[in-house]
């Protein structure tokens, strides 16, 4: 059994994830070790070194298992290997163990709403008879309508369309429908069924086995459905949902959570959960279910002083009521990249409203995202950056339509523009695509990249002390530093609470005294009198913040008198 608290190896607190950042790497277009035009594995590990420079705690990279592909790698065929796009179990292995001889702990992405039709069980159930214990692992049902052509009930694909596809039965003819809330490459697994439950149990020990010190668990809030599968209807539908934030599912995380401790090091569990309602979300940080679980309400929240405030407090006073740390995040790769959003006349993010193409100022939105990793480094919990986000870059929105792969795009007609445009693969060197993403004389990278990325690559940034990079490198390992210094005072950190400040302008303490201060307002800010400063988003004169820009102080006079 891999040991995470060995010599050589992370830091040997079990409780490391409570303010870890980490970094989410997105395997198809981090770095390309043997030149196909897609990220891989080999390339990851090359790249270490970029991410050890970072001075993040962990990595998480999103789906590295034999797929199909239909939504980028989020339909697996077989959770226990790698896909040969990306390379071999051992060298995820090798990765895992080349990640901690560098303090970096790795976290794997689990997908166990669906798998991919590809998958050996599904395969199974569609040769097998309607009624079959093969079929009993998925959701099949006849349609209705006197012919059975009507889907089953009235859910809807996350992608467009029904949630159900019909198949052939065994003489050929139109058959049973099987239910898939994503594509239809992707059907639901059914979790009133023990056999999901031992699997996917079975999953999670594979890789804890493997040193893996955590996982990030897809669509988490979906697994358990109402067995009578009724109407939504219209509306939020009936409570409780049919399929959404159901009760019975936190017995399935109850188990995951004793898997989990029966390792040693903390190996974390984290949610990717969609709930508006941040008390329903802190159900699931309860001592025994998971550790955390992203706070998407920040991610979606406008740049608005009182909206971003009252996110954070809703937050920390939901996690607070289970012992749960918060977990803040800017970007992943399914949403809009922050340059862009917060460029826009509308800087919030909301799956439902595609804002692709509407105008974004871009240097607006870049200064904004500067102050926002600022704030959110400082606030108390962990940190989820997404590969890209250190380096500015914006969302590419004039991809060839031809060349856009994911699932949202395509079965939307092109009504919705999808998320490719936040997965282009990273600019590392040079002047020209395809920006050292992989070996001299490789094939292109599987989507463009901008030209105008020449100024954002990672060498083009390194030494600039104004670049995005140089301010994130700066923040994680100041933020790291503040944090330990705090642990180790009698008391810990103090507890979080707003300082008094203009309107518009967010100030706290945090870390081992440190003032954080974020300008929101259209007016400079002045600054708190009698503070050093460590670290700011923008040009700070005569003691005032500029708009849209965030500081870090310390107390005490320039001569560091408090100290
Ligand atoms: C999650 C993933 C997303 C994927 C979906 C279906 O939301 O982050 O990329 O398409 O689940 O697995």
């Amino acid at each position: 059994m891999a040991d995470l608290t060995g010599p050589g190896g992370a830091d040997r607190r079990a409780d490391w994830w409570r303010d870890a950042v980490v970094y989410q790497i997105y395997p198809r277009s981090f770095a390309d070790g043997n030149g196909d035009g897609t990220g891989d594995l080999a390339g990851i590990r090359r790249r270490l070194e970029h991410l050890a420079a970072l001075g993040v705690d962990a990595l998480w990279c999103t789906p590295w298992y034999p797929s199909p592909q239909a939504d980028g790698g989020y339909d697996v065929a077989d959770h226990r290997g790698v896909d040969p796009l990306f390379g071999t179990l051992a060298q995820a292995e090798e990765l895992i163990a080349e990640a901690l001889r560098r303090g970096l702990r790795t976290l794997v992405d689990i997908v166990p709403n669906h798998v991919s039709r590809d998958h050996p069980w599904f395969r199974a159930a569609l040769a097998a008879p309607p009624g079959s214990p093969e079929r009993a692992l998925f959701h099949f049902r006849p349609g209705r309508g006197p012919h059975g052509d009507l889907p089953p009930n009235d859910w809807r694909s996350e992608f467009g369309g029904p949630a159900w596809t019909r198949v052939p039965g065994p003489d050929g003819a139109p058959g049973e429908w099987y239910l898939h809330l994503f594509a239809p490459e992707q059907p639901d697994l059914n979790w009133a069924d023990p056999r999901v439950r031992a699997e996917y149990e079975a999953v999670l020990r594979f890789w804890f086995d493997r040193g893996v010190a955590g996982v990030r668990i897809d669509s988490a809030t979906l697994l358990t459905k109402d067995p009578a599968l009724p109407d939504v209807g219209a509306g939020d539908g009936p409570v409780p949902h049919p399929y959404a934030d159901r009760d019975d599912l936190h017995d399935v995380y109850r188990s995951w959570r004793r898997v989990a401790d029966s390792y040693p090091g903390g190996r974390v569990l984290v949610g990717e959960m969609w709930l508006p309602d941040a008390a329903r979300l802190a159900r699931y940080l309860r001592p025994d279910e998971l550790h955390t679980a992203f706070t998407f309400d920040f991610l979606q929240s406008p740049w608005d002083a009182e909206r971003l405030r009252g996110c954070v407090d809703a937050t920390l006073a939901s996690h607070a009521e289970v012992g749960a740390p918060a977990t803040w995040v800017l970007s992943n790769h399914d949403v809009t990249r922050t340059v862009t959003r917060y460029g826009r006349a509308d800087t919030s993010f909301d799956f439902t409203a595609d804002r692709h193409g509407t105008p974004s100022d871009l240097e607006l939105g870049t200064r904004r995202a500067r102050a926002a990793c600022l704030l959110t480094l400082a606030l108390p919990g962990s940190v989820y950056l997404y590969q890209g986000e250190e380096l500015g870059l914006p969302e590419a929105e004039d991809l060839p339509p031809d060349r856009l792969r994911d699932p949202m795009r395509i079965r939307s007609g092109g009504a919705h523009a999808g998320r490719d445009g936040c997965r282009v693969p990273l600019p590392w060197s040079g002047t020209a695509p395809p920006f050292g993403f992989g070996p001299a004389g490789g094939d292109e990278p599987w989507l463009p990249q901008p030209p105008a990325w020449a100024s954002l690559t990672v060498e083009a940034q390194h030494g600039m002390p104004d670049s995005m990079l140089a301010l994130y490198r700066t923040a994680v390992r100041l933020r790291r530093t503040a944090l330990d210094a705090a642990a180790r005072k009698p008391g810990g950190a103090p507890a979080f609470g707003w300082l008094p400040s203009p309107d518009g302008v967010l100030a706290f303490p945090w870390g081992d005294g440190l003032v954080c201060v974020v300008n929101l307002s259209p007016r400079p800010a002045p600054l708190p009198a009698a503070h050093t400063l460590l670290l700011a988003s923008g040009p700070v004169h005569n003691g005032e913040l500029p708009p849209d820009s965030a500081a870090w102080l310390r107390p005490g006079g320039p001569a560091g008198s408090a100290d």
